[in-house]
């Protein structure tokens, strides 16, 4: 056997492979599944009439703009953070109302992918052409350690998608407390959280008969076979949804089907799997009141205003520093 050492830099994505494959349970963290055919799917995803998240967050914002920007200085201006921006789809529903009213305030929104910005930018001088922004192209952890700079008028941070339900509550306060760091007392946080609800009705949300998100958590073994050089046989996994009513945690597996052994040749990193044995990939965190605001309060954040669909299964919350 060869002992000599190479120094190698690994990149997240391989370090994130090396780590959670050698472990036991094994995992590989959902962040890595948005590549470009990544960013496909979750669009399908949201398409789907079981995700109901995307419907309920666009109800939202769709009827309670007017009571939301009542929350913003409309009088001496605002700019206007979005982390994670995507298509804007939503987002644009309060932009429009913000335009109509003649509100004075920048649209900032930040998104990792310069191609998605680009889209939106277009999209943003044709249908609303009134709006001022400006993209900002970058990870939440770079934009993050900007945000201060914008300190000239009141800020407020848009968090849409119960993105944070990707974190587990230790991660969810970290990301909570960087934002607040970042706030003076007049800015606002608003964000999106997905509620507690009939376990069947988040399941499905997660377990579409047409195999569109057990594609997207496959995707993990794609990105390695493709940019590792790894022989995962995708038919040889299944996807698998659990929901835990008590904790109120959705978490995502692939199951291995039968004893295999997986190369993965640019790491040099060989992987047995036993019949059923499991790779965590996701968790999809659900919230009550009570949970959103023990969270914000460990971030020193109060919630200040609560606006639920009509349904009640997703909410969207306004937050201030305590
Ligand atoms: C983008 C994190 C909000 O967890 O609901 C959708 C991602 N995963 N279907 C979620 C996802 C499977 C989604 N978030």
């Amino acid at each position: 056997m060869d002992t000599t050492t190479k120094s190698t830099t690994y990149t997240e994505f391989e370090k994130d492979v090396i780590s959670g494959l050698k472990a036991y349970p094994k995992h590989l963290s959902s962040k890595f599944i948005y590549d470009q055919k990544g960013d496909k799917l979750f669009q399908d995803i949201m398409a789907m009439p079981e995700y109901y998240l995307t419907e309920c967050e666009y109800n939202i914002l769709k009827n309670q703009s007017p009571i939301i920007a009542e929350k913003f200085n409309l009088k001496e201006g605002f700019d206007l953070i979005e982390l994670g921006a995507g298509d804007g789809k939503k987002t644009k529903l309060l932009l429009s109302h913000l335009s109509e009213i003649g509100a004075n305030f920048t649209y900032l929104p930040v998104d990792i992918s310069q191609n998605v910005l680009d889209e939106l930018g277009s999209a943003l001088e044709n249908e609303l052409p009134k709006v001022n922004f400006e993209l900002l192209q970058g990870s939440y952890f770079q934009v993050l350690n900007q945000l201060s700079s914008y300190n000239k008028r009141q800020k407020v941070i848009l968090v849409l998608g119960s993105n944070i339900g990707n974190l587990m509550h230790k991660d969810a306060i970290d990301f909570l407390k960087k934002i607040e760091e970042n706030m003076s007392s007049e800015d606002l946080l608003f964000m999106g959280f997905d509620q507690k609800k009939h376990p069947q009705i988040i399941l499905d949300a997660y377990n579409d008969p047409d195999g569109i998100t057990e594609a997207f958590n496959k995707n993990l073994l794609e990105r390695i076979n493709k940019e590792l050089d790894g022989n995962f046989q995708l038919d040889h996994f299944f996807h698998w949804e659990t929901y835990d009513p008590e904790t109120g945690t959705a978490k995502s597996y692939l199951v291995s089907q039968i004893d295999q052994n997986i190369k993965i040749n640019k790491l040099d990193l060989d992987v047995s799997f036993k019949a059923w044995e499991t790779i965590h990939t996701e968790i999809s965190q659900k919230y009550d009141d009570e949970t959103v605001e023990w969270l914000a309060s460990q971030a020193n954040l109060g919630i200040d205003k609560v606006f639920e669909s009509d349904t009640g299964y997703y909410k969207n919350y306004t937050f201030k520093k305590l």
